[in-house]
């Protein structure tokens, strides 16, 4: 067994010496990171940009006039010319034929989830079935369904894991065979946990009777999303998740078969052929536009296509594999650290080995006497030391109240405090769920970390121990 940490690593994890082109990269494109210091773990939060996106964007403004894309004038045509060349670049990126998918610019992945919970026609009877995994981007969509009388189930997590049971799946999913409308949501990969859910589950809820809405924002940073070979309806994006810039723009992947189904609760400006103010009707754009609300983002969508230039150009499997062997070492050397009486410094939620995971670690820290150290707290001490990491839930409250064990008894009672029957933050939620962690600590590694980033990481929980 070699004695160095870092020949001990690549003994455990031999893929990495597979990935040595991207220490060049952030030598040549991300030096910031080291000039200025920082432990950058914070992935799943946002990606981080190479200087030469920045500035190939940068020359492509100042080299050309771009005007307001909805006219046929020569500035409009040169920026219609780009928003139309990224919008197929990115159904390209993702192998999706433009025969059966098309690509919607939106705001971020929460604007084109919002896209399709006000569109999708749900109704009486009809089911939104969602994981407990889930961020509250897919939450939010069972206000849509509830309002329109759909009915709103939730598949559990089976912990320690916090995956999905598959028999327990197979049964939630015989309640699409009703010929309503029905919409299946989850995550490719969790942003609480990590896991990777299946994709095979696109086709068992297809077979089922249920669209399937695909959220692949935590996911397309560092998996490769294969859109010839698996089929959701509806795929959430956002860019900057994935290449650092720009940020104000995502995508809607939707298949055309599907989108037939969804009706739009209004129109607008870039959205409608014609809209008469006397006639009092209007008629909705084919394709994309129907759904682009608006000016899209034309100065900042040509950056898009230079992103999944620079990604193409570093490989996906390379980022896959250098995230996953990062991934394994921190979660190895987290799970060995214990207090001088044996107690173990960290619980970590999800998987602990690397199989069907991404480059998330969510975790807490314990004293020797086994009660958690606040969030906060870690927070401060990270922030002390230049790192960048997450705390709370993350957005996905359903993950966080299955790792942290909060059970729907004692959130009602939460809940139904008059004192806070208007507003509830995030203090008084601590308080009363009183002596249980009431959220944790998320580590994420993406396209540029490296060993020293996890070692510094591991430094510093281990000062924590005592
Ligand atoms: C899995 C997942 N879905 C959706 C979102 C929402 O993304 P955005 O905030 O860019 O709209 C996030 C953001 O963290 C996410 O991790």
């Amino acid at each position: 067994m070699p004695n160095n940490h870092y020949a001990q690593f690549i003994y455990h994890y031999p893929g990495y010496d597979r990935t040595h082109t991207i220490d060049a990269l952030r030598e040549r494109e991300y030096i910031r990171l080291d000039r200025l210091g920082h432990i950058y773990l914070d992935y799943t939060g946002g990606g981080l940009y190479a200087d030469s996106q920045v500035r190939q964007h940068h020359e492509l403004l100042t080299s050309h006039v771009f005007g307001n894309p909805h006219s046929l004038n020569p500035t409009s045509l040169a920026a219609t010319e780009l928003v139309e060349s990224a919008r197929q670049y990115v159904l390209k990126y993702f192998n999706a034929s433009p025969d059966e998918y098309i690509c919607i610019f939106t705001q971020n992945a929460s604007g084109a989830l919002k896209l399709v919970g006000e569109a999708y026609p749900f109704g009486k009877g009809c089911h939104y079935l969602l994981t407990f995994d889930n961020h509250n981007s897919v939450n939010g969509i069972r206000e849509f369904a509830r309002i329109k009388g759909a009915d709103v189930t939730y598949i559990p997590l089976m912990l320690p894991d916090m995956r999905v049971d598959d028999a327990m799946l197979d049964s939630y999913l015989e309640e699409g065979m009703n010929g309503c409308a029905n919409l299946f949501a989850y995550p490719a990969q969790s942003n609480f946990s990590s896991v990777l859910h299946p994709l095979d589950w696109i086709e068992k809820a297809h077979a089922k009777g249920w669209d399937v809405l695909l959220d692949a924002a935590a996911f397309a940073p560092s998996n490769r999303l294969d859109l010839g070979r698996v089929k959701p309806d509806f795929v959430p994006l956002s860019f900057y998740k994935m290449f650092g810039y720009p940020t104000g723009v995502g995508a809607l992947l939707a298949r055309k078969a599907v989108l037939g189904k969804l009706h739009r609760p209004w129109f607008a400006g870039g959205t409608i052929t014609v809209a008469s103010v006397q006639g009092d009707k209007y008629y909705l754009a084919e394709g994309p536009a129907a759904f682009e609300d608006g000016t899209v983002d034309y100065l900042n969508i040509p950056a898009v296509e230079i992103g999944l230039k620079h990604l193409e150009s570093i490989g996906i499997q390379t980022i896959h594999e250098r995230v996953r062997c990062l991934t394994g070492w921190m979660l190895d050397n987290l799970l060995d650290m214990k207090h001088t009486n044996g107690k173990p410094l960290v619980r970590i939620y999800g998987p602990l080995v690397t199989e069907m995971r991404g480059g998330a670690v969510t975790a807490n820290f314990f004293n020797k006497d086994e009660k958690p150290i606040d969030i906060r707290v870690i927070e401060k001490l990270a922030n002390e030391h230049n790192i960048s990491l997450r705390t709370g839930c993350f957005c996905n409250p359903g993950a966080g109240e299955i790792a942290l064990q909060i059970s729907k008894m004692e959130l009602a009672a939460c809940f139904s405090q008059p004192q806070i029957a208007q507003r509830l933050t995030y203090d008084d939620f601590r308080l009363c769920i009183d002596d249980k962690a009431s959220g944790a600590v998320r580590v994420s590694v993406g396209l540029v970390s490296n060993f020293d980033d996890i070692q510094g990481l591991l430094k510093f929980a281990g000062e924590l121990l005592e």
